[in-house]
């Protein structure tokens, strides 16, 4: 077994060069302009084949992010009994086939679910086995292997399943008939709240979270949508979700939205870069996940809404981004759940704006895929930017407009997707390019990234070192 299975073996540094790393070095190559979509909403995705998976008879899902995360999630679906197909690409791209084995009937895998980088697939996952009578070993990649699974683990615990550990590699045994609890959340997090549920769902009664702060909703929609008695009332100031459980889930034809975390880097992109004017056809802007946005706005940033409709029940637009003269601002903490992905790239447009940006309440930050306060802050240094960091967030003295100086040595993404894309942006608004030590995990994300960055800036690529 490799070293990082074994939780006792020294984790290797985070800033030594990593085998097969692959760096390449971003650099100015003119304006964004024209017309691009952006990958499905990985969200919604990991859901969608989720609860396709515990629905009777055939799911079928268009517009799934075909991103390692969301492989890593189908992959363990099929080893618990649910059969995933992809059938090939037409002209409105793949489609996904999902035969589901009912709610209640996922079967004891042959072997550990390796869950790579994501979290949503880890969290998600130990919610379904919690209430199924399976014993099953979750395994992850280093960046995984350092995430706090207690947030899940505690309530899950509360409900009857058994785990071996709070960090992965861990093995968690579920129990048929769990307990049905209602759980207030002590951390604002959508994965917490959508774990209980699953766990929810083959559990007799009704297990119901409490939301102090209400975070991204898709769990509760798409619940409703497969046919599940799901409710949420506001009591107190506070968001109460209600479900009863030995649900029947129904197949549902499912189109999932562009995702606006991966829409946040080429809407930045042509903020901060002069001359650009770019169409991000099809982003996903539901409430809850979109506060970069309001914040862009507030900074100055002029970004339409065009062609505003509905798709599989998510408020969806087309963005019309033009570069524009930002200026800093103190970001209302309040926003944080509903853009908690985005702050990597909000720093580099905060890097480059008029003034001074101040962001708060960022606790959050820190156990992500990486420490990506930390991470920011020492790569947009790196870079030339001028930032302060705090406990729970960033102060960013920015540019004015000015380029970056960029970097002299590569940055440190600690396999994390989207620092890797923020530097990434950085490196078109800077003067010698910014230098990303590796790649690679873009493609749990956005796999496509690179190629839609190259086609979508008017020069082609220049000074790639990998
Ligand atoms: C996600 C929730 C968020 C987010 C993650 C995806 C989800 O995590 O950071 O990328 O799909 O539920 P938390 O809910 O832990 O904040």
């Amino acid at each position: 077994m490799p070293s990082r299975s074994d939780p006792a073996a020294p984790k290797p540094l985070e800033t030594e060069p990593r085998e097969g790393a692959r760096p390449r070095r971003f650099v100015s190559a003119g304006p964004l302009k024209g017309r691009i979509r952006v990958p499905g909403d990985k969200s919604i995705s990991h859901r969608a084949l989720m609860f396709g998976a515990l629905a009777v008879g055939e799911t079928r899902v268009t517009g799934l992010l075909e991103g390692e995360d969301v492989m890593a999630t189908a992959a363990a679906l099929r080893a618990m009994g649910a059969t995933i197909e992809r059938e090939d690409a037409n002209a409105s791209g793949a489609t996904w086939r999902i035969h589901g084995v009912g709610v209640g009937a996922l079967l004891q895998p042959d072997g550990p679910l390796e869950m790579g980088n994501s979290g949503t697939s880890t969290r998600l996952l130990m919610g379904l086995v919690a209430s199924h009578p399976i014993t099953v070993t979750f395994t992850g990649d280093a960046s995984l292997s350092k995430r706090p699974m207690g947030r899940v683990t505690e309530p899950l615990g509360l409900m009857g399943a058994d785990f071996s550990a709070t960090m992965l590699p861990l093995t968690e045994r579920g129990l048929s008939p769990a307990v049905p609890i209602t759980y207030r959340l002590p951390v604002a997090s959508a994965q917490v709240k959508s774990a209980v549920l699953l766990a929810g769902l083959n559990t007799a009664g009704i297990t119901s979270v409490i939301e102090p702060v209400p975070t991204r909703d898709h769990t509760e929609r798409m619940l409703k949508g497969f046919g599940a008695d799901l409710w949420v009332e506001q009591e107190a100031g506070e968001r109460v979700i209600r479900l009863r459980g030995e649900a029947q889930l129904r197949p549902q034809i499912i189109n999932v939205p562009g995702d606006p975390s991966s829409a946040a880097f080429f809407a930045v992109a042509a903020l901060v870069v002069p001359g650009s004017d770019l169409v991000i056809e099809n982003v996903g802007l539901n409430p809850t996940r979109a506060g970069l946005y309001e914040v862009l706005r507030l900074m100055g940033g002029r970004i339409e809404e065009l062609n505003p409709r509905e798709v599989g029940g998510e408020p969806v637009a087309d963005l019309r981004v033009r570069h524009s003269a930002l200026t800093g601002i103190e970001v209302d903490p309040a926003l944080a759940p509903s853009m908690i992905d985005e702050f990597p790239v909000l720093f580099v447009a905060a890097a480059l704006a008029q003034g001074t940006t101040v962001t708060s309440g960022l606790d959050e930050l820190r156990v992500k895929e990486s420490d990506r306060l930390a991470a920011m802050a020492e790569a947009l240094r790196l870079a030339g930017a001028r930032v302060e960091e705090r406990e729970d967030g960033l102060v960013i003295e920015g540019t004015g407009g000015d380029s970056l100086a960029g970097t002299a040595q590569p940055i440190a993404t600690h396999l994390d997707h989207r620092i890797a894309m923020a530097m990434a942006v950085a490196g078109l608004a800077s003067r010698a390019g910014v230098e990303v030590d590796d790649t690679r995990p873009i493609a749990t994300s956005f796999p496509q990234f690179q190629a839609l960055l190259d086609s979508t800036t008017s020069s082609p690529p220049a000074g790639g070192t990998g």
